[in-house]
């Protein structure tokens, strides 16, 4: 079951077009991972998909209901972490979480802070002012305070930037067991390791449009360019040169020949028309930070 479908979503600001025709869908209970770089449009869509801002053209559907028509209906069904923290500075984490509870009409209100507070490790400080707590205090605060409406979507909009790494881990601890508890997590980040460690499946986004998309591991797999061939290190002379006579780019690595997949073919041809042995022929693993740079590196010759 689709949570959020999206269908040809565009925004621009003045002159300026930000989305250019976003399409994808949020299966139920997944980590849904938005990645991109500064400016690439993701709190734009995060916007856009909370309601809080129109989309200039496209359709979306948040739990079946239209996003233009039902707009009341989805604020009902979502939570949203926005990327600027929206605390009481000069009130405790208790009473920020108590004045959130009361606007979301919650009865239990005690009893939802006890257990919001606890699943983000707040109880220690849940008394002192936001004001004396350090920047990922503040943003597990915050995280808690979306977290009060239990809702079962929710939008983290760079849930773990400016957190240091120890920190870092506990939100990707808590997020981890949202979803394991059948919440759906619609998420943006700009780190290639949290979209990877923390992702069912990664969007890019880059120049308005969804470049890339899959779990990371179709990603690193899709982007499968490079081959590498292993032949007996005694032939590795006689292989370059057989190589190089046929005028195909290569380089040697570890005793590995690796060359663009497009030359695969020929250069197994060569090497065995040169009689040589040929061991193992392996696809190269592109990282996921290979894979996003080859899809947000423009192409020269566009
Ligand atoms: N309300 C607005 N008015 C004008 N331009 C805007 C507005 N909101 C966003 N933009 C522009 O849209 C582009 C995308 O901004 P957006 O905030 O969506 O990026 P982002 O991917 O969330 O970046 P970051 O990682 O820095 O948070 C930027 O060029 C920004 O200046
Ligand atoms: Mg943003």
């Amino acid at each position: 079951m689709n949570v959020i479908e999206t269908n040809g979503i565009t925004k621009s600001f003045g002159k300026q077009q930000v989305l250019k025709g976003i399409s994808f869908s949020v299966k139920k209970g997944e980590i849904f991972t938005l990645l991109g770089e500064n400016g690439a449009g993701k709190s734009t869509l995060i916007n856009i998909l909370t309601t809080l801002s129109k989309p200039s053209g496209g359709f979306a559907k948040v739990f079946d209901h239209d996003l233009q028509q039902d707009p009341d209906q989805i604020r009902h069904l979502i939570s949203l972490n926005s990327q600027s923290i929206t605390l009481d500075d000069e009130f405790t984490g208790y009473q920020n979480l108590r004045l959130i509870a009361k606007l979301l009409g919650i009865t239990n209100i005690k009893g939802r802070i006890d257990s919001v507070s606890t699943s983000l490790n707040l109880t220690e400080f849940i008394n002192n002012k936001v004001s004396t707590y350090s920047g990922g205090m503040k943003r597990r605060l915050d995280i808690a305070a979306s977290l009060s409406a239990d809702t079962d979507l929710l939008f983290l909009d760079e849930p773990s930037t400016g957190v240091d790494p120890k920190n870092r881990l506990e939100i990707w601890k808590i997020i981890k067991e949202l979803r394991d508890q059948g919440k759906t997590i619609f998420l943006t980040t700009q780190y290639l390791d949290e979209a990877d460690r923390l992702s069912d499946r990664i969007a890019f986004i880059h120049d308005g449009k969804i470049s890339l998309i899959g779990t990371p591991q179709q990603l690193k797999q899709q982007a499968h360019h490079r081959q590498q061939i292993m032949v007996p290190q005694a032939s590795i002379k006689l292989a370059s040169q057989a190589l190089a006579a046929k005028g195909i780019n290569f380089n040697i690595h570890e005793q590995a020949i690796e060359l663009d997949e497009a030359n695969l073919q020929l250069a197994l041809k060569t090497l065995l028309t040169a009689d040589i042995m040929i061991n193992e022929t392996t696809p190269i693993d592109l990282t996921l930070e290979e894979v996003f740079l080859n899809a947000t590196t423009e192409d020269p010759e566009e």
